[in-house]
């Protein structure tokens, strides 16, 4: 059975004391998860080791860092590198978010390398994807997901991939209070899940977590969440709030 994860993506966001207050008020509803839901907190570089001993001890309760460099290691200044994110305990990386791609030039190629080193430091991967509004006007927002999942995740091996988490995020509902549909989610997660499968055959691709994200809250979690290709979501702004958040991961399926 595949992963339903509700991953808190906080961005450039809220002080190291404002982020553990958070997680304190959050750990009651973590409580609550089975054995194949997982919460993640995506948060920034300096709070990984403070946010990571507050977890400790909790069941399926994870930190991801919001991305890594694409070198091993070296003359990098200012960069972070996988493997000194697993040297500190950290469990997931977000790879290819779409602000990362837009302010940062990030290419699928970069991506792909990125996703290669945090595999080989024993990092998960959550790739992110999506298209931007002029792309789904015009209709062609498939072929552009795809075209993303073939560039940075088609040299990976089927053991590789499988278990792998990608996070579906149209960059036109990101922070803008416009939610995709359950259907539209639905839609495009299960053409990505065909993808996979034509790569990787239907197993492997069943057992991939694809997240939903952009505009997720408390209000809509838990209809896009129901749908069957939706395995939870990737949430910003109302990651910040206890009260929504606490919400969205009871929502998990
Ligand atoms: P949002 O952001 O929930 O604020 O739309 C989602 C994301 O960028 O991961």
């Amino acid at each position: 059975m595949r992963k339903q994860i509700a991953a808190a993506n906080w961005k450039m966001n809220l002080t190291l004391a404002k982020g553990e207050e958070l997680v304190d008020q959050l750990l009651d509803a973590t409580t609550g998860l089975t054995e194949n839901q997982e919460a993640v907190f995506a948060v920034p570089f300096p709070y990984l080791v403070n946010i990571k001993n507050k977890l400790a001890g909790k069941s399926n309760v994870f930190v991801a860092a919001q991305n890594c460099y694409n070198k091993v290691s070296g003359a990098y200044t200012g960069e972070v590198s996988a493997e000194i994110l697993k040297s500190i305990g950290t469990d997931y990386v977000v790879i290819g978010h779409s602000e990362r791609r837009e302010y940062f030039n990030e290419s699928n190629q970069m991506l792909a390398e990125k996703i290669n080193i945090c595999l080989e430091y024993k990092l998960k991967p959550i790739f992110c994807c999506g298209e931007a509004l002029e792309i789904r006007e015009a209709d062609t927002q498939n072929s552009y997901v795809e075209n993303q999942i073939k560039e940075s995740l088609f040299h990976l091996s089927a053991e590789q991939i499988t278990g792998f988490v990608i996070a579906y995020e149209p960059i036109w509902a990101i922070g803008t209070g416009k939610t995709a549909t359950s259907a539209q989610a639905q839609e495009i997660q299960a053409y990505i899940r065909v993808v996979l499968a034509s790569k990787y055959g239907k197993e492997i691709a069943d057992s991939i977590s694809i997240l939903y994200g952009g505009s997720v809250k408390a209000a809509n979690a838990k209809e896009i969440f129901s749908q069957p290709d939706v395995d939870g979501g990737l949430v910003g702004g109302a990651s910040l709030m206890a009260t929504e958040f606490a919400a969205i991961i009871k929502s998990l399926k």
